[in-house]
């Protein structure tokens, strides 16, 4: 097996540096024996990873293409501009900075374009699904910005829209966020433009989840709503760690210099090289079935686990996202992941909305590059619901996973 699936270091650094490539052959070893149900998380393509651990990490490239702050830089401008042109043609975005080291950056210099320290920010609050840049006290967000928090339904666990829009009108803030590290539904994104114009507020588009989704035509897109939407690329999108931000030419020039050299210094110039390919690979008809698959198995997947008597928030999903109380089966979500992690089912905690103890968020993205479909979201689903009863101990659990992910290898061996 290859240590990093770039075929120009892979023999390198086993021969070099064998206690690193041990490592790294075993997180191989991890990810590709148990389940992985992380919902931000995905297997890029061997041609991604390839890109990443190419000549262009030795570059630096302070700047954009055609004003760069170094010499030597022709070669990596026609890299960024490709990527650029990729994105904008992808999600039809007037402009794409892709620069930003993470999804976290890409909020930051959203708001860094858009505000100033002090400003008021609507977003959906943390215990409902919003994401540290939305207004944590332990982030720059919660410090630097007044944030309001909206909610969801105590019902239905939907955003509540006449919520958003009461708060809209009594704050007045300078700046509307939608988008969500755990709501498994669509976003309204025409609803919260309405809001946003009605109170003469800027809305930001969080599409960290979506945003693959929206590539490959399985979501609405915020692209033709919002002024700003910030994305990561690592998740459905399947690309690098990474993030980017996509907005309509009157901003471009702000949203560039918030990103560099307002936030960011010089830019990762293999991972942008990897977001083209990846940007490339997610506008292909393959991916866009791939990204249906994806909601598809989420909605089996959803529908399975509510059929075990854990409680689905929003009754379901349209994305890849599920989010559920495992409580009906007798644990709180961290005792579940604590059984299924045991297991072989890695996935996360998360809030649940109006509840005091937590659930667990599941995602689909990553078990379906591996090429599983509904058969194999039903077989989770009763394995997870065993497992999280007590029935299934976790010696049987991790063979019944190690079967069932052996006829999914995530890379060619
Ligand atoms: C909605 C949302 N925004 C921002 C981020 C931050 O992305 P990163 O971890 O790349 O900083 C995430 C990550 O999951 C997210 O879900």
């Amino acid at each position: 097996m290859s240590v990093t699936h770039a075929p120009q270091t892979a023999d390198v650094l086993t021969r070099q540096d064998p206690e690193l490539a041990e490592i790294l052959l075993g997180e191989l070893h991890r990810q590709s024996s148990t389940l992985q149900l992380i919902a931000a998380e995905n297997f890029c393509s061997p041609a991604v990873l390839a890109a990443l651990g190419s000549a262009l990490a030795n570059k630096y490239a302070e700047g954009y293409p055609g004003a760069r702050h170094h010499g030597g830089c022709e070669i990596v401008d026609v890299a960024e501009r490709l990527a650029v042109d990729r994105a904008k043609s992808l999600f039809g975005a007037e402009h794409a900075n892709v620069q930003s080291h993470s999804g976290s950056s890409a909020v930051l210099a959203a708001y860094a374009a858009l505000l100033r320290p002090g400003d008021t920010v609507l977003a959906l609050g943390l215990p409902y699904g919003g994401h540290l840049t939305h207004g944590s006290p332990a982030n720059f967000s919660g410090r630097w910005f007044d944030f309001v928090g909206y909610g969801v339904d105590a019902e239905t666990g939907l955003i509540d829209h006449d919520q958003v829009r009461t708060l809209a009108r009594t704050h007045r803030p300078k700046a509307i966020v939608c988008g969500s590290i755990a709501y498994p539904r669509h976003i309204d994104y025409a609803f919260f433009r309405e809001v946003a114009d009605e109170v003469g507020a800027y809305l930001i588009a969080d599409a960290a989840h979506p945003i693959g989704l929206v590539a490959g035509g399985a979501a609405p897109s915020p692209v033709p709503y919002a002024d700003v939407v910030c994305a990561t690329t690592h998740k459905v999108l399947r690309g690098p760690r990474g993030g980017m931000i996509l907005c309509g030419g009157d901003l471009a020039e702000r949203v560039d210099r918030a990103v560099f050299p307002f936030t960011q210094g010089g830019a990762q110039m293999h991972t942008i090289a990897a977001k083209a390919v990846a940007f490339g690979e997610a506008a292909t008809p393959a991916f866009a079935a791939y990204a249906h698959q994806v909601v598809a198995n989420a909605r089996v997947l959803a529908a399975a686990l509510a059929d075990e008597g854990l409680v689905v928030t929003t009754g379901g999903t349209d994305t890849h996202l599920v989010t559920a109380d495992p409580a009906p089966l007798g644990v709180d979500g961290r005792t579940a992941r604590g059984r299924l992690a045991a297991a072989g089912l890695v996935l996360d905690c998360c809030a649940l909305p109006h509840a005091d103890t937590r659930g667990l968020r599941l995602g689909t993205a990553a078990v379906t590059t591996q090429g599983m479909a509904e058969k194999e979201m039903e077989r989770i689903a009763a394995l997870l619901a065993g497992v999280v009863r007590g029935e299934v101990e976790s010696v049987r659990a991790r063979e019944e996973v190690r079967d069932l992910v052996g006829g999914f290898p995530p890379y060619p061996a």
